[in-house]
Protein backbone atom coordinates (compact mmCIF):
# COMPACT_ATOMS: atom_id res chain seq x y z
CA UNK A 1 0.00 0.00 0.00
CA UNK A 2 1.32 3.30 -0.99
CA UNK A 3 1.45 6.35 1.41
CA UNK A 4 -0.60 9.31 1.11
CA UNK A 5 1.65 12.16 2.08
CA UNK A 6 -1.31 14.32 2.95
CA UNK A 7 -2.10 11.72 5.32
CA UNK A 8 1.46 12.13 7.47
CA UNK A 9 2.59 15.32 7.45
CA UNK A 10 6.45 16.56 8.50
CA UNK A 11 6.34 19.94 7.83
CA UNK A 12 8.17 22.25 10.32
CA UNK A 13 10.13 19.38 10.73
CA UNK A 14 14.28 19.29 9.53
CA UNK A 15 15.48 16.24 8.72
CA UNK A 16 19.11 14.94 8.25
CA UNK A 17 19.83 12.06 5.65
CA UNK A 18 23.39 10.06 5.68
CA UNK A 19 24.65 8.79 2.53
CA UNK A 20 21.77 10.86 0.69
CA UNK A 21 23.29 10.88 -2.76
CA UNK A 22 22.05 7.36 -4.56
CA UNK A 23 20.07 4.42 -3.28
CA UNK A 24 18.43 4.03 0.11
CA UNK A 25 19.69 7.72 1.51
CA UNK A 26 18.71 9.21 -1.60
CA UNK A 27 14.93 7.72 -1.64
CA UNK A 28 14.63 8.59 1.80
CA UNK A 29 15.82 12.28 1.81
CA UNK A 30 13.27 13.09 -1.16
CA UNK A 31 10.97 10.99 0.80
CA UNK A 32 10.95 13.18 3.99
CA UNK A 33 11.23 16.73 1.50
CA UNK A 34 7.76 15.11 0.00
CA UNK A 35 5.92 14.55 3.51
CA UNK A 36 7.18 18.10 4.41
CA UNK A 37 10.28 18.38 5.84
CA UNK A 38 13.52 20.82 5.17
CA UNK A 39 16.34 18.21 4.73
CA UNK A 40 20.40 18.50 5.16
CA UNK A 41 22.12 15.68 3.47
CA UNK A 42 26.16 15.05 2.99
CA UNK A 43 27.60 12.26 0.97
CA UNK A 44 31.09 11.80 -0.18
CA UNK A 45 29.33 11.96 -3.42
CA UNK A 46 29.30 15.30 -4.41
CA UNK A 47 27.46 14.27 -8.03
CA UNK A 48 25.23 12.56 -6.68
CA UNK A 49 24.45 14.90 -3.85
CA UNK A 50 23.90 17.67 -6.09
CA UNK A 51 21.17 15.49 -7.58
CA UNK A 52 19.27 14.87 -4.41
CA UNK A 53 19.91 18.40 -3.45
CA UNK A 54 17.56 19.14 -6.57
CA UNK A 55 15.29 16.61 -5.91
CA UNK A 56 14.58 18.12 -2.75
CA UNK A 57 14.02 21.87 -4.22
CA UNK A 58 11.74 20.27 -6.66
CA UNK A 59 9.24 19.44 -3.83
CA UNK A 60 9.34 22.66 -2.39
CA UNK A 61 11.08 22.11 0.07
CA UNK A 62 14.30 23.18 1.66
CA UNK A 63 17.62 21.71 0.99
CA UNK A 64 21.50 21.73 2.42
CA UNK A 65 23.65 19.28 1.18
CA UNK A 66 27.45 19.21 1.96
CA UNK A 67 30.37 16.56 0.65
CA UNK A 68 32.08 15.02 3.68
CA UNK A 69 32.86 11.73 4.65
CA UNK A 70 30.86 10.54 7.80
CA UNK A 71 34.00 8.64 9.46
CA UNK A 72 35.06 12.19 9.84
CA UNK A 73 33.88 13.08 13.20
CA UNK A 74 34.89 16.86 12.99
CA UNK A 75 33.88 16.94 9.69
CA UNK A 76 29.96 15.71 10.94
CA UNK A 77 30.54 18.11 13.88
CA UNK A 78 30.29 21.12 11.15
CA UNK A 79 28.04 19.94 8.78
CA UNK A 80 25.38 19.42 11.75
CA UNK A 81 26.47 22.96 12.92
CA UNK A 82 25.75 24.43 9.64
CA UNK A 83 22.41 22.46 8.65
CA UNK A 84 20.92 23.77 11.94
CA UNK A 85 22.05 27.15 11.52
CA UNK A 86 20.79 26.84 7.97
CA UNK A 87 17.72 25.22 8.52
CA UNK A 88 16.37 25.21 12.12
CA UNK A 89 16.47 22.72 15.05
CA UNK A 90 17.03 19.36 14.12
CA UNK A 91 14.11 16.85 14.67
CA UNK A 92 15.05 13.63 12.80
CA UNK A 93 18.27 11.64 11.99
CA UNK A 94 19.30 9.55 9.31
CA UNK A 95 22.08 7.65 9.57
CA UNK A 96 21.75 5.86 6.76
CA UNK A 97 25.62 5.88 5.11
CA UNK A 98 27.13 2.65 5.53
CA UNK A 99 28.16 -0.32 3.45
CA UNK A 100 31.54 -3.21 3.23
CA UNK A 101 32.99 -5.45 0.86
CA UNK A 102 32.85 -8.94 0.21
CA UNK A 103 36.24 -10.70 1.73
CA UNK A 104 36.46 -13.80 4.30
CA UNK A 105 37.03 -12.80 7.51
CA UNK A 106 40.87 -14.18 7.39
CA UNK A 107 41.90 -12.33 4.55
CA UNK A 108 40.51 -8.86 6.08
CA UNK A 109 43.29 -6.52 7.34
CA UNK A 110 43.78 -4.26 10.18
CA UNK A 111 42.87 -1.42 8.03
CA UNK A 112 39.88 -2.69 5.92
CA UNK A 113 38.55 -3.72 9.73
CA UNK A 114 39.22 -0.16 10.42
CA UNK A 115 37.36 1.25 7.85
CA UNK A 116 34.74 -1.07 7.94
CA UNK A 117 34.16 -0.33 11.55
CA UNK A 118 34.24 3.54 11.15
CA UNK A 119 31.94 3.33 8.33
CA UNK A 120 29.26 1.40 10.02
CA UNK A 121 29.31 2.27 13.51
CA UNK A 122 31.68 5.05 14.24
CA UNK A 123 29.92 7.24 11.98
CA UNK A 124 26.52 6.79 13.71
CA UNK A 125 28.38 7.72 17.22
CA UNK A 126 29.05 10.79 15.31
CA UNK A 127 26.23 11.86 14.30
CA UNK A 128 24.52 11.26 17.65
CA UNK A 129 27.12 12.65 19.71
CA UNK A 130 26.85 15.80 17.54
CA UNK A 131 23.47 15.96 16.58
CA UNK A 132 21.52 15.37 19.23
CA UNK A 133 22.39 18.55 21.34
CA UNK A 134 21.03 20.17 18.26
CA UNK A 135 17.98 18.55 18.19
CA UNK A 136 14.33 19.32 19.59
CA UNK A 137 12.84 17.62 22.16
CA UNK A 138 10.68 14.77 20.71
CA UNK A 139 12.97 13.99 17.68
CA UNK A 140 13.78 10.87 16.03
CA UNK A 141 16.91 8.98 15.19
CA UNK A 142 16.76 6.44 13.17
CA UNK A 143 19.63 4.30 12.18
CA UNK A 144 20.13 1.98 8.89
CA UNK A 145 20.93 -1.27 9.74
CA UNK A 146 20.67 -4.53 8.36
CA UNK A 147 19.63 -8.16 8.49
CA UNK A 148 22.71 -9.50 8.64
CA UNK A 149 22.52 -7.62 12.43
CA UNK A 150 21.09 -10.71 13.07
CA UNK A 151 22.26 -13.67 11.27
CA UNK A 152 25.33 -14.97 9.77
CA UNK A 153 27.11 -13.34 7.05
CA UNK A 154 29.89 -15.07 5.79
CA UNK A 155 31.99 -12.76 3.54
CA UNK A 156 30.64 -9.51 5.88
CA UNK A 157 31.48 -10.64 9.29
CA UNK A 158 32.69 -6.93 10.61
CA UNK A 159 30.02 -5.15 8.32
CA UNK A 160 27.32 -7.80 10.45
CA UNK A 161 28.97 -7.19 13.66
CA UNK A 162 28.56 -3.40 13.08
CA UNK A 163 25.60 -3.42 12.13
CA UNK A 164 24.59 -5.75 15.59
CA UNK A 165 26.73 -3.04 17.44
CA UNK A 166 24.43 -0.45 16.32
CA UNK A 167 21.47 -2.14 17.03
CA UNK A 168 22.78 -2.12 20.66
CA UNK A 169 23.70 1.09 21.02
CA UNK A 170 20.07 2.22 19.86
CA UNK A 171 19.11 0.05 22.48
CA UNK A 172 20.54 2.02 25.05
CA UNK A 173 20.41 5.44 23.02
CA UNK A 174 16.50 5.03 23.22
CA UNK A 175 16.84 4.40 27.58
CA UNK A 176 19.19 7.45 27.78
CA UNK A 177 17.27 10.16 25.44
CA UNK A 178 13.79 8.88 26.82
CA UNK A 179 13.95 12.10 29.16
CA UNK A 180 14.08 14.51 26.29
CA UNK A 181 11.50 12.15 24.31
CA UNK A 182 13.61 11.45 21.53
CA UNK A 183 12.98 7.99 20.29
CA UNK A 184 16.32 5.66 18.72
CA UNK A 185 14.92 2.94 16.03
CA UNK A 186 16.96 0.64 13.84
CA UNK A 187 15.39 0.16 10.34
CA UNK A 188 17.26 -3.37 9.14
CA UNK A 189 16.35 -3.74 5.26
CA UNK A 190 16.70 -7.24 3.77
CA UNK A 191 18.24 -6.85 0.32
CA UNK A 192 17.20 -3.58 -1.09
CA UNK A 193 18.52 -3.28 -5.45
CA UNK A 194 20.63 -0.11 -5.25
CA UNK A 195 23.33 0.55 -6.90
CA UNK A 196 25.86 0.21 -4.15
CA UNK A 197 23.67 -3.19 -3.24
CA UNK A 198 24.80 -4.11 -7.26
CA UNK A 199 28.20 -3.76 -6.50
CA UNK A 200 29.16 -5.84 -4.19
CA UNK A 201 30.61 -9.15 -5.50
CA UNK A 202 28.84 -13.06 -4.76
CA UNK A 203 31.48 -15.18 -5.69
CA UNK A 204 29.92 -17.86 -3.55
CA UNK A 205 26.44 -17.58 -4.94
CA UNK A 206 28.14 -17.68 -9.02
CA UNK A 207 29.79 -21.51 -7.57
CA UNK A 208 26.37 -22.13 -6.55
CA UNK A 209 23.05 -20.10 -7.91
CA UNK A 210 20.70 -22.16 -6.08
CA UNK A 211 22.22 -21.50 -2.30
CA UNK A 212 19.54 -21.74 0.86
CA UNK A 213 18.23 -18.01 1.37
CA UNK A 214 19.20 -18.16 4.77
CA UNK A 215 22.80 -17.76 3.28
CA UNK A 216 22.44 -15.20 1.16
CA UNK A 217 23.82 -12.13 1.82
CA UNK A 218 22.86 -8.79 0.43
CA UNK A 219 22.46 -9.26 -3.08
CA UNK A 220 21.53 -12.69 -3.68
CA UNK A 221 20.98 -12.70 -7.15
CA UNK A 222 17.23 -12.99 -7.22
CA UNK A 223 16.30 -9.83 -4.99
CA UNK A 224 13.24 -11.04 -2.50
CA UNK A 225 10.69 -8.20 -1.35
CA UNK A 226 11.65 -6.06 1.26
CA UNK A 227 11.36 -8.29 4.46
CA UNK A 228 8.68 -6.33 7.02
CA UNK A 229 10.07 -8.67 9.82
CA UNK A 230 13.44 -7.08 8.98
CA UNK A 231 11.72 -3.36 11.27
CA UNK A 232 12.82 -3.34 14.18
CA UNK A 233 11.40 -0.83 16.89
CA UNK A 234 12.76 0.24 20.50
CA UNK A 235 10.27 2.05 22.34
CA UNK A 236 8.00 2.68 19.13
CA UNK A 237 5.81 5.41 18.83
CA UNK A 238 3.02 5.86 16.71
CA UNK A 239 4.95 8.16 14.23
CA UNK A 240 7.55 5.72 13.43
CA UNK A 241 5.32 2.83 11.95
CA UNK A 242 4.86 5.84 9.23
CA UNK A 243 8.49 7.23 9.66
CA UNK A 244 9.78 3.55 8.45
CA UNK A 245 7.81 3.05 5.68
CA UNK A 246 8.68 6.71 4.35
CA UNK A 247 12.14 5.55 4.41
CA UNK A 248 11.55 2.90 2.35
CA UNK A 249 9.85 5.00 -0.16
CA UNK A 250 11.92 5.27 -3.28
CA UNK A 251 10.66 7.10 -6.47
CA UNK A 252 12.93 4.39 -8.08
CA UNK A 253 10.89 1.40 -7.56
CA UNK A 254 11.19 0.85 -3.86
CA UNK A 255 7.20 0.50 -2.34
CA UNK A 256 5.93 2.16 0.62
CA UNK A 257 4.89 -0.64 2.25
CA UNK A 258 2.24 -0.47 5.05
CA UNK A 259 3.52 -1.51 8.56
CA UNK A 260 1.54 -4.65 8.69
CA UNK A 261 3.00 -5.25 5.25
CA UNK A 262 -0.01 -5.27 3.36
N1 LIG B 1 20.86 -2.27 -0.32
C1 LIG B 1 20.75 -3.28 0.53
O1 LIG B 1 20.46 -4.42 0.14
C2 LIG B 1 20.96 -3.06 2.00
C3 LIG B 1 20.61 -4.08 2.88
C4 LIG B 1 20.79 -3.89 4.25
C5 LIG B 1 21.31 -2.70 4.71
N2 LIG B 1 21.67 -1.72 3.84
C6 LIG B 1 22.22 -0.50 4.42
O2 LIG B 1 21.50 0.61 3.92
C7 LIG B 1 22.36 1.75 3.86
C8 LIG B 1 22.33 2.34 2.46
O3 LIG B 1 22.67 1.32 1.54
P1 LIG B 1 22.50 1.45 -0.04
O4 LIG B 1 22.25 0.08 -0.55
O5 LIG B 1 21.56 2.57 -0.37
O6 LIG B 1 23.99 1.82 -0.44
P2 LIG B 1 24.60 2.71 -1.63
O7 LIG B 1 26.03 2.34 -1.69
O8 LIG B 1 23.78 2.60 -2.88
O9 LIG B 1 24.47 4.18 -1.07
C9 LIG B 1 25.20 4.56 0.08
C10 LIG B 1 25.51 6.03 0.00
O10 LIG B 1 26.23 6.37 1.19
C11 LIG B 1 27.40 7.06 0.81
N3 LIG B 1 28.46 6.76 1.75
C12 LIG B 1 28.94 5.53 2.08
N4 LIG B 1 29.94 5.66 2.93
C13 LIG B 1 30.12 6.99 3.15
C14 LIG B 1 31.03 7.73 3.93
N5 LIG B 1 31.98 7.15 4.67
N6 LIG B 1 30.92 9.09 3.93
C15 LIG B 1 29.97 9.70 3.19
N7 LIG B 1 29.11 9.03 2.40
C16 LIG B 1 29.18 7.69 2.39
C17 LIG B 1 27.76 6.56 -0.59
O11 LIG B 1 28.57 7.50 -1.30
C18 LIG B 1 26.39 6.39 -1.20
O12 LIG B 1 25.91 7.57 -1.81
C19 LIG B 1 23.74 1.27 4.28
O13 LIG B 1 23.94 1.55 5.65
C20 LIG B 1 23.66 -0.24 4.04
O14 LIG B 1 24.56 -0.93 4.88
C21 LIG B 1 21.50 -1.87 2.51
Amino acid sequence: MALDPLAIRLDDTVAVVTGAAQGIGAATAVALARFGADVAICDRNAAGLKETEAAIRDTGRRAFALELDVRDGAAVAGFLADARNELGPLGVLVNNAGGGFWAPFLDVRPRGQAALIEENFGSVTHVVRHGVPLMTDGGSIINVTSVEAFRAAPGFAVYAAMKAAVEQLSRSLALELSERRIRVNCVAPDAIPTPGDAELAFPHLDADPNQPSDHVLLGPPTKPPLNPQALVLHNPHPQDKELWAILLTSSDGLKAMAPNGH
